[in-house]
């Protein structure tokens, strides 16, 4: 494909967008009441409802042929089949085979990859019931009783995610927590309340070079040392889960505790591997398989539902209506329980990480929008912060709204409250609030004509703004394993749209390569001349004030 500005469903599309522009969500609910039948779906306990989009039957046709022209089916067929799809790294995408419950081989290079994914998973089982079993015995022989998990970016949102999404679902004597900064406070603040022979670190990092993680792999392992003297005895306190097994061993990791991660899986799309150890731990391997089942069923739904009703592609299809047609530059990710409030963190990785790109598949600079700006909060937060925006600024947000019907402990009294929020949220921004409306509220509140017509235009709400609703039984661990992966495909989809690699990282790069020569002239201390006048003066005038001990 050259692009999809090329393709007959683009330019249908365009005119599409000419027509239906006008219309507002709030006559097309009043003129069709079968509307939230016809645009919702069902997979397991997941309700998806976009019904409040800007979208009618020719609209949507439109967005499939879209879709078929596109090829989609074709490109999830290549992805599922190990074809090397991320071609500028020449390497498959296979996530889905973490999560392959199928008994289907899934070759790479002719190879099955299935009986080496299933051993790994039985060594984290294993390891993970050591130490919750208490077994699995520190230095001292105390038992573990906290794990730190020392990663970044996908060695780390997706595990803290779900750590904090299943919380219910975790033992209480056993605490984890997350060191992914390279500033020493999170690493100061995570050791003050820690006993080092009672903590297990893991380095979790795909290629064991990143730097955040190894310097503070490289602090834990001096904070274990300086207590527990021995070197010999480190390997109680510290594994590691990487593709590059040689250097963790060099590092001092005993081989026996290094857990293995494949090239052919991304690190933004690595919780269902080893890199969810920290997750096993906490959660158990039992619920860690039921959310690899969850997500297993999601990849099949992908693979298998027709494009109509299928919920991934509906959902980038949408993203790609809002950001290629209305110029909508951001999406926003609002779930309705706290449990979730890593999900847009480690969505914004997942999402942007993968189609933040400005050339496609052909080398080419597009011509096109590609990804949008995904961020996100918890619903009832963010109302009181920057709903606002959403409901009455000059911007176009499309949000998606995620809320469970009940939660693990529920109190009914708060969540019918929470429930009404969310869905008080989703009919505002969709019907907005007419002059007449404005008229009639005020009129009723006995005010007088003069400052009615002077609070109009600030009480008027223009709605129109889409949202979809995902409303979920419960945030179980195969609910947290479904909706991931439809958000994966969903990712994978808009990417084949736009004609990107959405596996390569290529953008991170350039920071890091600079990031390590500025680093050779702090430390060497001297005036610097060799940058641009503002990041000499920068340098300097740190080198200038820092405290002579650093
Ligand atoms: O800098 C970006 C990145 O390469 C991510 O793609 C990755 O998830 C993260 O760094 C961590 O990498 P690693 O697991 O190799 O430490």
């Amino acid at each position: 494909m050259n692009g999809p500005t090329q393709l007959d469903a683009w330019k249908k599309l365009h005119r599409e967008y000419g027509r239906i522009r006008p219309l507002h969500m709030r006559d097309m609910f009043a003129t069709d009441a079968g509307r939230f039948d016809r645009y919702s779906l069902k997979l397991n306990d997941i309700l998806f409802d976009y019904s409040k989009n800007r979208i009618d039957e020719a609209v949507r046709e439109a967005l499939l042929d879209l879709a078929r022209e596109a090829d989609v089916e074709g490109w999830h067929e290549r992805m599922f089949r190990g074809e090397a799809i991320n071609h500028t790294e020449h390497r498959p995408v296979l996530h889905t085979a973490l999560r392959n419950f199928s008994g289907d081989p899934v070759l790479v290079d002719g190879v099955d990859v299935m009986p080496e994914v299933r051993s790994e998973l039985e060594r984290v089982r294993e390891l993970a019931e050591a130490i919750r079993s208490r077994r699995w015995r520190g230095a001292s022989n105390q038992p573990i009783t906290d794990v730190v998990n020392l990663g970044i970016g996908g060695s780390h949102l997706g595990p803290q995610m779900a750590v904090e999404a299943l919380k219910p679902y975790a033992i209480h004597d056993l605490n984890v927590h997350f060191v992914n900064n390279i500033d020493e406070n999170q690493i100061n603040n995570t050791l003050e309340r820690l006993v080092p022979e009672t903590t297990l670190f893991i380095i979790a990092s795909k290629s064991f070079t990143t730097q955040e993680t190894m310097i503070n792999a490289d602090t834990a392992r001096q904070w274990l040392l300086d207590r527990i003297g021995d070197e010999a005895l480190l390997s109680h306190h510290m594994v590691a889960v990487t593709s590059n097994t040689e250097a963790a061993v060099a590092y001092g990791v005993g081989r026996e505790n290094v857990f293995r991660m494949w090239d052919w899986v991304g690190g933004r799309y690595s919780m269902w591997s080893a890199i969810g150890l920290a997750l096993v731990i906490a959660i158990g391997p039992d619920n860690f398989e039921d959310m690899l089942r969850g997500a297993w069923e999601a990849d099949r739904h992908f693979r298998e539902a027709p494009l109509q009703e299928n919920i991934p592609v509906l959902m980038a299809l949408l993203g790609v209506w809002y950001n290629n047609f209305f110029g909508a530059e951001t999406h926003a990710v609002l779930p309705y329980d706290q449990n979730m409030h890593r999900f847009p963190a480690y969505l914004q990785q997942a999402d942007m990480e993968s189609n933040g790109k400005g050339v496609d598949r052909n080398g080419i600079p597009v011509t096109w929008q590609t990804g949008p700006i995904l961020f996100g909060e918890i619903g009832n937060a963010g109302q009181h912060a920057f709903y606002q925006l959403l409901h009455q600024g000059t911007k176009l947000v499309p949000a998606d709204m995620l809320v469970p019907v009940a939660n693990f402990r529920c109190i009914a009294r708060h969540h019918r409250a929470l429930m009404s929020n969310i869905l008080a949220q989703a009919e505002a921004l969709m019907k907005g609030k007419t002059e007449a409306e404005v008229r009639e509220e005020l009129g009723a509140a006995g005010l007088p004509e003069e400052e009615i017509a002077f609070l109009l235009p600030y009480k008027m709400f223009p709605g129109n703004r889409p949202t979809n609703t995902f409303l979920f039984r419960t945030l179980d661990p195969r609910t947290l394993g479904t909706l991931v992966a439809l958000y994966e495909h969903k990712i994978f989809v808009q990417g084949v749209i736009w004609n990107i690699n959405s596996y390569d990282q290529w953008g991170v790069e350039l920071g890091k390569v600079l990031a390590k020569g500025i680093l050779a002239e702090i430390e060497a201390g001297r005036p610097v001349d060799s940058h641009d006048a503002s990041t000499n003066g920068l340098i300097n005038y740190y080198l200038g004030l820092r405290p002579k001990k650093n």
